[in-house]
């Protein structure tokens, strides 16, 4: 199981430390990290490093919200893979559904930031999912492996071999209204026997869209859930901890 913290634009340097560190003490984690489960926080790139230091002597890792396809160059505002590995994350989310929307990011930029991400020794995120109109014409399936396919054809299977997939609809990101179980549990065996079959991979599968500490229990009893990308309550030290709490059986 892997539970990760998408902090997105929120927190200061000067904050980010101390919650983290908050993040890290809870008593959930201890547990759960020995017995083989992942925690990372991915806060906004200026809050990387004081995360990274704060969090070097726990079990709590840290990961980037995104990088550049490149290794370096005139790329203004751009952040690389290499930057974020050398400041001390392990992974990093990319194709995020926010990105994709204001950056317009696609999945032949997705596929080649993956192959960046593996070059410097971070595991990529990979996030799909599909709108509420999507959902209600009935093609939720055919738009999320069409995504991962994209994805496939840019970075190559043995890059999305060593990645971690997130399937985030996009309808429940931010808006209280997590997929049911049922629903998560569904588009997931979908796409692992999609990326079997297809592409012969299979990768842990994240659950992301509104996870808290009332809805984590049912998520993680899913078969093909392996985890959660949060957003909100990962800022909530307390609702991440039960998070993490209830992800522990699971591990
Ligand atoms: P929320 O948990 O706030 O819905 O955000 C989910 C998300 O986008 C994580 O990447």
């Amino acid at each position: 199981m892997i539970i990760a913290g998408n902090w997105k634009m929120n927190t200061t340097p000067s904050d980010a430390g101390s919650l983290a560190l908050t993040i890290a003490a809870a008593d959930a984690v201890g547990p759960f990290t020995r017995n083989g489960g992942v925690v990372v926080i991915c806060p906004p790139y200026l809050s990387v490093p004081v995360v990274a230091a704060r969090l070097q002597p726990t079990s709590v890792l840290v990961g980037g919200q995104n990088c550049h396809w490149e290794a370096a160059g005139a790329f203004t505002g751009e952040v690389s893979a290499s930057m974020l590995a050398d400041v001390g994350c392990r992974y990093v989310i990319l194709g995020h559904s926010e990105r994709r929307r204001d950056q317009l990011e696609d999945d032949h930029m997705i596929g080649l930031k993956a192959v960046a991400a593996i070059g410097a020794g971070l595991t990529p995120i990979i996030c799909v999912g599909e709108s509420l109109a999507e959902r209600e014409a009935g093609v939720t399936v055919d738009v999320v492996t069409q995504q991962i396919d994209g994805v496939v054809a840019a970075a190559g299977a043995d890059t999305i071999r060593r990645s971690i997939l997130a399937y985030e609809p996009i309808w429940a990101i931010g808006t209280g209204l997590a997929a049911t179980p049922q629903q998560a549990q569904e588009v997931h065996a979908a796409v692992r026997s999609h990326c079997r079959s297809r592409h012969g991979i299979d990768v842990p599968i994240l659950y992301g869209g509104s996870v808290t500490d009332q809805n984590a229990d049912e998520l993680f009893a899913q078969a093909d859930v392996n985890g959660a990308l949060v957003g909100g309550a990962s800022l909530k030290a307390a609702a991440f901890n039960e998070i993490i709490r209830a992800a522990t059986p699971h591990v």
